[in-house]
Formats: structure tokens, C-alpha cells, sequence
């Protein structure tokens, strides 16, 4: 349906939540599939899941804040796939915590997995990069414009990530790459639910807050990385698409109602 067959796709956090679905629908549309994370279990299971919709998978454990690390995941990509056609740089960190409480290590630690980590997976995977035709996408949140209580250190780093998304486009845009970004809303069966809405209340809360009155699936978000990753969306480029069922409309207002 997309005309992604063939391709190969670079994703890290690939091996759980919203960006393990994304390489999941690639994988079902005929691409080559790079999974990158820390947990070498996570890891194994994820390849499994992946080989069985029949698409070819290589899997390495690595850090997205080891620069040198990253290097090394792209050129054991490359060796296997050649040029890469698309990189989804989904790792993530968070937990909640006030922003008085928060440690300045806490804040770092969320500022170099979440913004540092997507910065080290561009630098190292532009060499590999198709172009004319390579296709970046950040995994965004509300949180890059929405400033969220007890999520100063997502918040912020969020909206670092908005800013590489758009830089990106201006720099690399001439060479014929694409650089955008994905916002979900309050995603069911996450880890990052379970972390920001760890009880039933919660999860009621966070299901009521968008405009459409329910969470998200990581079908919808993964339908929408399809598309921008395909040739029907080869003019869109330097933009953070929500798929947050309306979420940003309401923002904070959303948490009351
Ligand atoms: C307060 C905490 C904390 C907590 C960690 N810290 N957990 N502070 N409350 N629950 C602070 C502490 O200061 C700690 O240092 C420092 O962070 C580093 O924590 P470590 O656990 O040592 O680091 P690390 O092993 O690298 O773990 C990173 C992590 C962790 C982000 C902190 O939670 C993690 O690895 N999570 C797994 C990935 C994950 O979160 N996935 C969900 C992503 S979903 P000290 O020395 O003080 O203990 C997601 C959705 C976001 O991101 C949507 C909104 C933006």
C-alpha cells in the first residue's frame, strides 16, 4: 500500500511500545528491519516478532547516548542492508517527578537519552542515509508544547527534539532528505502510559483528555509513520504531526475534563 518494500528502516527503541508497532507495519510492508536498544531481551523478543511477519531483521544492542556506540550500530546496518531509507529515532526516558524534587542528574538523564540520543542517531546515521530519499522521524509529544507538571525533564526535551526535527529539515532538506516528527497523544499499552498513568485513575484521566475521549492505538500511530515514510508524502518535510487525538487542542485543559 505504501511502496516501502524492499527499503530498510533504521528505528531506535524498537524493541518495545510505539516503536516496536512502527517496525512491526514496516516490517509487514516489505522493509528491512534495524531494531537498536539497550535491553538485549527486549531486543531478541522484538526480532522475533518482527522476523515473523517474514521481513528480514537484524537487532543491536546499544545506547543512544554512546555517540561511539551509535557509529558502530550504523555501519553493522549498513554491512547488512546498504544505504538506509528511513530512521526513526524513538528512545525515550521518563518517570514523573516535580520539578524540585527532580536531581539535576535526573534532568540530564532524560535531556541525553530523549534530545541527545536523537542527535546522535542523525550525526551517525547520515553517512548511511539515502539521499535523495532518506526519511527521519523523531518520535515527538505533547509535552514539546505543553508544559506538563512533574515532566520538566520530558517537556524540555521534547521540545529540543521539535527543534532537531526542523533544523534538520533546513540543512538537509537540499540534499533531498526528509526530516520530521510524530506527536502521540496518550498511547494504551505503553510503557510510557504505565509510567505517566501508572494506576486505573490515571489511565481514566489520561483517556479523557484528549478531544476524541479515548487513548490512542500504536496501529494509528504506526499508520501515520507508514505514510510519511512512503513517496506519497515526499513534499511534507519539517513538521511534528500530531497523532494525539486531539490532544494539543486542549492541552492542560484536558487534564481536568
Ligand atoms: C525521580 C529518577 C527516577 C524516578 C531515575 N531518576 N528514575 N528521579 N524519579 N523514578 C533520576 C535519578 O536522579 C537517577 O540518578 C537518574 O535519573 C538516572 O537514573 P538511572 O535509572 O540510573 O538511569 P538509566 O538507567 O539510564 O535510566 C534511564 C531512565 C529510566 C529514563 C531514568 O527510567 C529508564 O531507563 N527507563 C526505560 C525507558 C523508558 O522510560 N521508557 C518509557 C519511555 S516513554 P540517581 O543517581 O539519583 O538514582 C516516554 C513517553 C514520554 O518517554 C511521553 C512524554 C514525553
Amino acid at each position: 500500500m505504501y511502496n516501502l518494500n524492499g527499503r530498510t528502516a533504521f528505528l531506535t527503541g524498537g524493541s518495545s511500545g510505539i516503536t516496536l508497532g512502527i517496525a512491526e507495519k514496516y516490517a509487514k510492508e516489505g522493509m528491512n528491519i534495524v531494531l537498536l536498544a539497550r535491553n538485549e531481551d527486549k531486543l531478541a523478543a522484538a526480532k522475533t516478532i518482527i522476523e515473523g511477519h517474514g521481513a528480514k531483521c537484524v537487532a543491536i544492542p546499544a545506547d543512544v547516548r554512546d555517540a561511539e556506540a551509535m557509529e558502530g550500530a550504523f555501519q553493522i546496518a549498513a554491512s547488512h542492508f546498504g544505504e538506509i531509507n528511513v530512521i526513526v529515532a524513538g528512545a525515550a526516558g521518563n518517570f514523573l517527578a516535580m520539578a524540585k524534587d527532580l536531581k539535576p542528574k535526573g534532568f540530564k538523564t532524560v535531556m541525553d537519552i530523549d534530545a541527545g540520543g536523537v542527535f546522535n542517531t542523525y550525526h551517525a546515521g547520515f553517512q548511511h542515509l539515502a539521499r535523495p530519499g532518506g526519511c527521519l522521524i523523531a518520535i515527538s509529544a505533547p509535552q514539546a508544547t505543553i508544559p506538563y507538571p512533574a515532566q520538566i525533564h520530558a517537556n524540555a526535551a521534547k521540545a529540543a527534539i521539535d527543534q532537531i526535527v526542523r533544523t534538520l529539515a533546513v540543512e538537509w532538506g537540499p540534499l533531498g532528505v526528509r526530516s520530521l516528527g510524530i506527536s502521540p497523544g496518550p498511547i494504551a499499552d505503553t510503557e510510557g502510559m504505565a509510567r505517566l498513568a501508572p494506576t486505573p485513575k490515571a489511565l481514566e484521566q489520561a483517556a479523557r483528555a484528549p478531544v476524541l475521549k479515548r487513548l490512542g492505538t500504536k496501529d494509528e500511530v504506526a499508520d501515520l509513520a507508514a505514510f510519511l515514510a512512503s513517496d506519497h508524502a515526499s513534499y511534507i518535510t519539517g513538521t511534528i504531526i500530531p497523532c494525539d487525538g486531539g490532544l494539543g487542542l486542549v492541552g492542560l485543559a484536558g487534564l481536568g475534563g
